[in-house]
């Protein structure tokens, strides 16, 4: 449809006709297969109500979605098609790492890719639009959606988001295989208190500025078509009632002109936030805030139309709202192809294919972190191996947003090791998962057996004695983390704690390999192993890409993308913080020094880190120049070489800090990135361009500029490392746009 089409449709609409396209129903509205992400409240619909509802979330399948959209039109008055929106996270059936393990990658290319096939299979099954991507920047491992996020910087969590936006919408949404992105969750979800989930957000605006905005203005300018507003109040303001928020810095500075959908129940949440008496005031304040579709509440279906009627809400502001979902459901073409690319055909085809399993495993082997190796990795294939844990066998390796992929399809660890071919091999489960009444997400707590506990120990032990070498699979339970999942204790289970104890106790040779959604206490459990391998929640392919990486077939490449702490207690912990007035200049306590008494303030493993199968030289950085004025550019670059025996892949990254400016400065920022794989002895000269605008940040006075003085450049394997260099911007750039 044209878009003088689309304007004369919405003249000929009535009032309710147009709030149904602003409304998103929950799933058992129309069906008894969808799935609930949020708390399941009574959703009361008129008959006139069903006639005209325009969306529904988090219902799938080709099929079912093409019965749906068939009823809804004939019931429709102007017969328009309903938009389909599901949380497509880190895949469909073809399940990838998890988006924190994807933030490990450092690679935007390859997350590009794994969004593509999600994109497609997700098409395929009737999915118009994805609550993807999670671009929510976080510092506390507490918070269980650390796992959907990209990690603790601004700068990747923007290259990250921007990938996974051209993944799913490509260049054109009427192309098949494509869906509409909906970056969320707007804004700065990640900073709730204490690592809580749905906890109060307390932000100076520059910090909110300079570390939580970026990532959303950079998938915005990548071309998202939708925005979510997020739970959380900010200095006491709920996002989805805050019209400076929204007016002035989504719709304004960032110049979004999409879809802005509130989170789940969020419109009639600012009732217990406090921030609205009733439904009513709470719809109220969500349109005139600029919410233009309201996800599940009864808000705008019970109350819009009314307060529209009173003069309230000028019906321009439904108008306005109704165009924007309209133009969203043209552009994706389905006003001509209702259905879009849903097929059971597809289905067939897409899901689990070949291809997308291929590229789950080489992304998953992306995104696993070496944190320690004393030589026992890679391993032999040939030595006496005993594979000991509840991951061995363990199936759940999805993470907590893959509700429309069964379990059952991916490849746990012993498959995996078994498909490499290993020759002398035993696999035993150790231990539970959990210890006996451990809370999971959805306070089930798993069975326990005592005696089987007793009888695993014993078993795994007499088998660690008998071999040369032992793999123990370890990690968080799968919903241990997730929304909802914030826990205060971020060390293994007790029961697996004993199980290493007693391995160890009996073999020397043992490599640690960590399933998990966070980064967790692992300090203490690295002294005692020769290896730790961290591989997140690794997705369908999870146990082929372990065996991998364990064999030698691939090689680890990832690097942190989140801080890991020694303690939870020292959260949060990120590396690009301030560098206070009294900053400790070793690991040790020192009086008036930033730190604890006793306890060590460095984290665990930093930001960026991450070890190969061969090692890697850094020469001293050179410039090209010392000063730069904001018109010129300097050339940095390091000579990196291969020092090891093995082919491998750095990630060189580029880190700034500005010495001193109207506002203080992170000690570190990451402003770049280069991937590069050398041959045994083989050296490369790796360049990074500086520029003005890679200098500028939020001022004393809030403008947004860069100013004159002296920087320090770090080109290094991880944000720990000193290999600095200096240059002086010797004249101001221009105070203007957001341009991260
Ligand atoms: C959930 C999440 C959000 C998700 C939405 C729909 O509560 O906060 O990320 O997209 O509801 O499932």
């Amino acid at each position: 449809m044209t878009n003088e089409a689309i304007r004369a449709l919405l003249e000929d609409m009535t009032l309710e006709e147009k709030i149904g396209q602003l409304i998103q129903v929950p799933p058992q509205v129309l069906s008894s297969n969808g799935v609930i992400t949020g708390p399941a409240g009574e959703y009361a619909l008129s008959e006139s109500d069903r006639d005209n509802m325009g969306s529904v979330l988090n219902v799938t399948g080709a099929a079912r979605l093409r019965k749906i959209q068939d009823a809804q039109m004939e019931r429709q008055p102007h017969h328009i098609p309903m938009l389909f929106m599901m949380d497509v996270i880190n895949g469909f059936e073809t399940i990838f790492p998890i988006p924190l393990a994807q933030g490990c990658s450092f690679s935007p290319t390859l997350v590009e890719k794994g969004a593509a096939a999600a994109a497609a299979e997700a098409a395929a099954a009737g999915v118009h639009v994805t609550f993807s991507p999670m671009v929510d920047l976080v510092r506390d491992s507490r918070w269980g959606r650390v796992m959907e996020s990209t990690g603790e910087d601004p700068w990747l969590n923007a290259r990250m988001g921007e990938a996974m936006v051209r993944g799913y919408q490509g260049t054109d949404l009427k192309e098949k295989g494509r869906i509409a992105a909906c970056v969320k969750h707007f804004a700065a979800y990640g900073a709730a208190e204490g690592g809580r989930d749905y906890d109060c957000v307390e932000l100076s605006e520059r910090t909110l500025r300079e570390y939580y905005l970026p990532a959303y203005e950079a998938a915005i300018r990548a071309g998202s078509r939708l925005v979510m507003t997020s739970f959380n109040t900010i200095g006491g303001v709920p996002s989805t009632g805050n019209r400076w928020l929204m007016e002035q810095v989504l719709r304004r500075e960032m110049g979004f002109d999409g879809v802005l959908i509130s989170d789940y129940s969020a419109v009639e949440e600012m009732i217990t936030h406090g921030f609205a008496e009733d439904t009513r005031e709470a719809t109220r304040l969500a349109m005139q805030a600029g919410l233009d579709m309201d996800m599940v509440s009864s808000g705008y279906v019970g109350h819009l139309a009314e307060l529209v009627r009173c003069g309230e809400i000028p019906e321009e502001a439904v108008d306005r709202a109704a165009e924007r979902v309209l133009r969203l459901k043209n552009d994706l073409g389905l006003f001509e192809k209702p259905y879009k690319d849903g097929s059971e055909e597809g289905e067939k085809q897409l899901h689990l294919c070949e291809a997308h399993r291929k590229l789950a495993r080489e992304m998953a082997a992306e995104t696993f972190v070496l944190l320690k190796n004393e030589g026992i990795l890679p391993l032999s294939k040939k030595q006496k191996t005993a594979f000991i844990g509840p991951y061995v066998h363990c199936r759940q390796l999805h993470g907590s947003w893959s509700f429309p992929s069964d379990p059952e399809h991916a490849v746990p660890v012993r498959e995996g090791v078994e498909n490499a071919g290993a020759e002398d091999v035993c696999f035993l489960p150790g231990c539970h998962m959990l210890d006996a009444d451990m809370p999971t997400r959805f306070e089930e707590r798993l069975p326990y057996d005592e005696a089987k506990a007793e009888t695993w120990l014993r078993e795994a032990v007499e088998a660690a004695r008998n071999a040369e070498q032992v793999v123990l699979c370890l990690g968080e339970h799968r919903d241990q983390t997730g929304e909802a999942g914030s826990r205060t204790e971020l060390t293994l289970p007790e029961c697996q704690l004993r199980l290493l104890r007693e391995v160890c106790r009996v073999n020397q040779n043992v490599a640690v390999v960590c399933f998990s959604g966070r980064p967790m206490e692992m300090a203490e459990v690295a002294q005692q192993v020769k290896a730790l391998l961290m591989v997140w929640m690794p997705g369908s392919e999870g146990g082929n890409a372990v065996a991998d990486v364990l064999f030698g077939d691939a090689e680890p490449r990832g690097r942190l993308c989140m801080t890991f702490p020694r303690k939870a207690a020292q959260l949060p912990l990120y590396y690009n913080h301030l560098n206070t007035g009294r900053p400790r200049s070793t690991d040790g306590y020192e009086i008036f020094r930033t730190g604890y008494m006793g306890g060590r303030l460095t984290p665990a493993w930093p930001f960026g880190f991450g070890m190969s199968y061969t090692t890697f030289h850094y020469s001293p950085v050179t410039l090209s120049a010392d000063t730069m004025t904001a018109e010129e550019k300097i050339v940095a670059s390091v000579e990196l070489t291969n020092t090891g025996d093995k082919a491998g892949t750095e990630t060189v990254q580029l880190y700034l800090r500005d010495v001193a400016a109207s506002a203080a400065r992170p000690v570190r920022m990451l402003r770049g990135v280069e991937k590069v794989t050398l041959q045994p002895g083989q050296r490369k000269t790796v360049r990074f361009e500086i520029t003005e605008e890679m200098l500028r940040f939020h001022t004393g006075d809030m403008t947004y500029a860069s100013e004159p003085g002296r920087f320090v450049v770090h080109i290094a394997p991880n944000s720990g490392v000193e290999n600095p260099a200096e240059f002086r911007l010797v004249s101001e750039g221009k105070k203007d746009s957001l341009n991260f």
